[in-house]
């Protein structure tokens, strides 16, 4: 008996480390069904994705073209994150009624709130179409090879057959050297039903951002409307609420450490396949340099935010995604280098070479290439973040782009509009004293580190930063596109005002102090980088396709699964803590006491609803606590995820839902380049907490009689 145990504990981990090792985001037609049930899933494949008839995929969508969302009721209740809702809830915000401060819950399905342009887009089938899209390609190579290709896509396209409400996507996988087709079915009346107030919906903010263990309630609820016949359909207030072939369940089981769990959704963006010299550059150049930018925009925005409220308010929402991938990037510089990712994919690509000598000169290509394209992708680097980070930049940037349309007869009055639209959204939180501060210095930075052959004439005289923040102060005041010039003002008439003679406006804006340096920086960005920069690029795409195709051909022991490039993904693995450094050990599962215990009252990310912390301290748990008498809140995973994952259902070995995917830990945002088992974790919000706010803080009971509970 003993022996079989031990027999099949070793089975298991044997398991756990192949499939592990290197995470995996499986495309649904193609899943590893023999070792999800090793781990533990008691459902077939088929549960998960059937094109022909009603299985979990049904239930899950992408979320407005970025994160994932998942139907959790007949009627078409959907749940994502908090953070994925964000910009509803804020549009639906007024002064007197911050939804965002006060959190929102519909009365009834009259109350809920239409969203114009928010769509959900639900995969109905996928099939790989490689041999239709490659036809005809062998022999061809460069532009000629991606115009053959989107030939064959468009007529591929022709020859199948769909609805009005239905789009056929085409995708490249593994770099191109496979295809797959998807079609998809776009809703587009899409219903605000409930959020919980930020501090609970985004508690913590961004000094928990990234960071476990984790207490944040990151969760809203839409819901989806048809048409009579339960079709995709335009808004319209005699729209219905919307049947799904199926909904997720929702379990409130407790969590146990090794219960197997799988994440569902669309994750956005990963490159697990490089070859060591790139992991190299984004290592040691390209993070770095992006970080070191948004480190001196960030410190001077808090600056001012701190002290003054209305620039919080202005800027909170730029800063939190600044800081988002800030601080990603910081831990990832940190997971390659502590996972020893360098070296790991050094060691990987002589193994490689020893089964197959072809291999070394990919290799060898790929790093020649690699170091010629370095300085130019470092300069890239800097020229994009600092049109990021500043405003006075972007403004100067879209103005500019105005001279020339104008110039070219092209700033018809709908293109007018559009700029007008356009402008007077960035005016609105624009504080140009404080940007032109943010500019000083990130300019400064930039002179400082930019090799003379790349620095834009006259931009050597930018290296002092004491300097510049005086001569920026001075220019702002100036400065027509700052709008505290002759503009004075943010307001629309002000814009009309500035646009109703534009021949005036073009002359003044070709003298603009702002205008002018700008255009020298992105003059000389395009003279000595930019094309530089795509065609070793294109070379660079090419070995990347070849080397992918040689890893596959080559190493027959591991799994490989196409990087995410915004497709449905399924990704599975098992509950669990993590031990990320020496002496610290993470449980895989938090509290509401540990909500209790970060609290601190007043403050802007900490702050928590005084009737959360009644239930809290009377004990007002319903069936929302585990054994240990506690409602759980967050947990972690194995699961590999990444951006565009936020919002995703997870599921447990019965395809019931766990949790709500939101976030990964900081020791692990390296995931994306080189997924590491001991380090990558993902986090969830616990359908407990989200059930016991609706419950028992929103008391929204009419939408809990909705849904499916497993107990
Ligand atoms: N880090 C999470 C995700 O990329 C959550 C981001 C939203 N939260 C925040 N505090 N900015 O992308
Ligand atoms: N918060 C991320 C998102 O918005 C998900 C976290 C991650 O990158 O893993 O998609």
């Amino acid at each position: 008996m003993t022996r079989k145990i031990l027999i099949s504990a070793l089975f298991l981990f044997a398991a756990m480390a192949f499939g592990q090792q290197y995470g995996g985001m499986w495309i649904p037609t193609e899943l590893n069904e023999k070792e999800m049930k090793d781990l533990g899933m008691k459902i077939s494949a088929k549960d998960i994705f059937d094109p022909n008839k009603a299985s979990i995929k049904d239930a899950v969508v992408q979320f407005d073209g970025g994160c994932t969302a998942e139907v959790i009721s007949p009627k078409g209740l959907l749940l994502t994150n908090h953070h994925c809702g964000y910009d509803n809830i804020q549009a639906h915000s007024t002064v007197e009624n911050d939804l965002l401060t006060n959190g929102f819950w519909a009365k009834d399905m009259s109350g809920e709130l239409p969203n114009p342009g928010v769509t959900v887009d639900f995969v109905t089938d996928i099939k790989e179409v490689t041999a239709q899209i490659l036809l005809g390609t062998e022999n061809l190579a460069g532009p000629d090879l991606t115009k053959k290709i989107n030939e064959n896509i468009e007529t591929y396209k022709k020859t199948q057959k769909t609805e009005t409400y239905q789009t056929i996507s085409v995708k490249p996988m593994y770099y191109g050297n496979k295809f797959y087709a998807y079609v998809i079915e776009t809703f587009k009346d899409i219903r605000l039903v409930g959020a919980p107030p930020s501090a609970i919906g985004k508690y913590g903010s961004d000094t928990d951002n990234w960071v476990w263990p984790r207490h944040t309630g990151d969760f809203s609820m839409f819901r989806i409307y048809a048409d009579k016949n339960n079709k995709p359909a335009e808004y319209s207030k005699d729209n219905i609420p919307y049947t799904p072939k199926h909904f997720l369940p929702i379990s409130l089981k407790d969590k146990k450490e090794n219960d197997f769990t799988f994440v569902f959704g669309f994750p956005g963006r990963t490159t697990e396949y490089l070859p060591a010299i790139a992991v190299e550059k984004i290592m040691t150049e390209i993070d770095p340099a992006m970080i070191a930018v948004r480190d001196v925009a960030l410190k001077t925005l808090d600056e001012k935010m701190r002290t003054n409220a209305a620039t919080k308010i202005q800027y909170a929402s730029k800063y939190a995604r600044v800081a988002n991938y800030w601080k990603k990037w910081i831990g990832e510089v940190e997971g390659l280098k502590k996972s020893n990712a360098v070296e790991k994919k050094k060691q990987y690509e002589q193994m490689l070479i020893s089964k197959n000598p072809a291999i070394k000169t990919t290799i060898d290509q790929l790093n020649q290439k690699y170091n010629e394209q370095a300085p130019y992708n470092l300069h890239r680097a800097y020229y994009s973040e600092i049109l990021r980070n500043s405003e006075t930049f972007l403004l100067a940037n879209i103005y500019s782009t105005y001279i020339q349309n104008y110039e070219a007869g092209k700033a018809d009055a709908k293109y007018l509009e559009t700029l007008k639209t356009r402008l007077s959204e960035i005016y609105k939180d624009y504080d140009a004293e404080l940007d032109a501060k943010v500019t000083a210095k990130i300019l400064a930075l930039y002179a400082n580190k930019t090799p003379t052959q790349f620095l834009p004439k006259d931009f050597q005289l930018l290296k002092d930063v004491n300097k510049n923040l005086a001569m920026f102060e001075t220019i702002s005041k100036m400065s027509l596109i700052t709008g505290r010039g002759n503009m004075n003002g943010t307001k629309a008439a002000d814009l009309n005002k500035l646009f109703s003679d534009q021949k005036a406006l073009i002359e003044n804006l070709k003298k603009d102090p702002f205008v002018e340096m700008f255009t020298t920086f992105k003059n000389s960005y395009l003279a000595t980088t930019d094309d530089k920069v795509t065609a070793l690029q294109a070379d660079i795409d090419a070995l990347q396709k070849k080397f992918m195709a040689q890893q596959m051909e080559t190493d027959k022991e591991r799994k490989f699964f196409p990087d995410a490039n915004s497709t449905l993904r399924v990704t599975y693995g098992q509950v669990k803590g993590s031990e990320p450094r020496d002496a610290v050990t993470y449980g895989y599962q938090t509290h509401l006491s540990g909500v209790m215990e970060k609290y601190v009252p007043g403050d802007y990310e900490f702050d928590l609803p005084k009737k959360l912390i009644t239930l809290y301290n009377t004990k007002d748990f319903g069936i929302y606590k585990d054994k240990s008498g506690d409602v759980p809140v967050n947990f972690t995973a194995t699961n590999h995820t990444t951006g565009g994952n936020s919002g995703s259902p997870a599921l447990d070995a019965y395809g019931n839902l766990i949790g709500l995917n939101f976030d990964r830990q900081w020791e692990g945002t390296m995931s994306d380049i080189n997924y590491d088992p001991k380090l990558c974790r993902n986090i969830m919000v616990d359908t407990k907490y989200i059930l016991f706010v609706i419950d028992k803080y929103a008391d929204a009971k009419w939408l809990l009689n909705e849904m499916k509970i497993v107990k």
